[in-house]
């Protein structure tokens, strides 16, 4: 049987994800020293460094049995899986921002509003009950209003440093966000064992 396989969003989680492991007392060595390779052994595991949607994609098809992703793109895309640990690193929220002073909440015009993210957007202005028109931006999301592309945006705000330098600023936060562990539905059964040992080391350095 080939060993547990873990999907692990590259970027921003992997550092976290690395202290992690070796906190759990297993040998990142080759993870640390990876290059250009995107599968890893790291302890008797095997690590897969993917775009965050596609660990959710890997997890769902099985390929892989255990993802490492932001909640952020389990909010936006879904998937069938199971969430299981709220890491607690990768910490930031969800925002609504726009330029320094400006108000979306009153005033009659329909606002244009652009993100990463439009089903979260999405619901969030539904839920307030405003009309809006999204547009679909694939990163640095701060350029449209700058651009004069949109009134706002919904972004993901960690340190709030990205906004402040382009005169952008947070008009409400919408949700916390941080990392989690997801799961594939068969492997928690067939591979259940292994999963229960993996999750469980998490959990002891965790608390550490
Ligand atoms: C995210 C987000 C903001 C920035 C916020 O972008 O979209 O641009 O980080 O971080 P800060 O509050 O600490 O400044 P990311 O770096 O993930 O790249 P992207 O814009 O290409 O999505």
């Amino acid at each position: 049987m080939r060993p547990i396989r873990i999907a692990l969003t590259k970027g921003r989680l992997e550092k976290s994800a690395v202290e992690l492991f070796e906190r759990m007392g297993l040998d990142c060595t080759e993870l640390k020293n990876k290059g250009r390779r995107l599968i890893l052994p790291v302890g008797e595991y095997e690590m897969v460094l993917a775009k965050a949607n596609d660990v959710l994609t890997y997890v769902e098809h099985g390929v892989c049995d255990i993802g490492f992703v932001g909640k952020d793109t389990i909010a936006e895309k879904g998937g069938n899986f199971y969430e299981m640990l709220d890491l607690g690193f990768g910490r930031c929220r969800f925002a609504v921002a726009g330029p320094d002073g400006c108000d979306i909440f009153t005033g009659h015009r329909e606002m244009t509003v652009a993100t990463k993210y439009p089903n979260i957007a999405s619901q969030y202005f539904e839920s307030r009950g405003m009309d809006v028109r999204l547009i679909k931006i694939e990163g640095s999301v701060e350029l449209a209003p700058l651009l004069g592309l949109a009134d706002a945006i919904v972004d993901i705000v960690e340190t709030g440093q990205t906004l402040k330098e382009n005169g952008l600023s947070v008009i409400e936060e919408i949700m916390p966000i941080s990392a989690r562990t997801i799961v594939n539905v068969a492997s928690l059964k067939t591979r259940k064992n292994e999963i229960q040992k993996f999750t469980n080391g998490i959990i002891k350095a965790l608390s550490l």
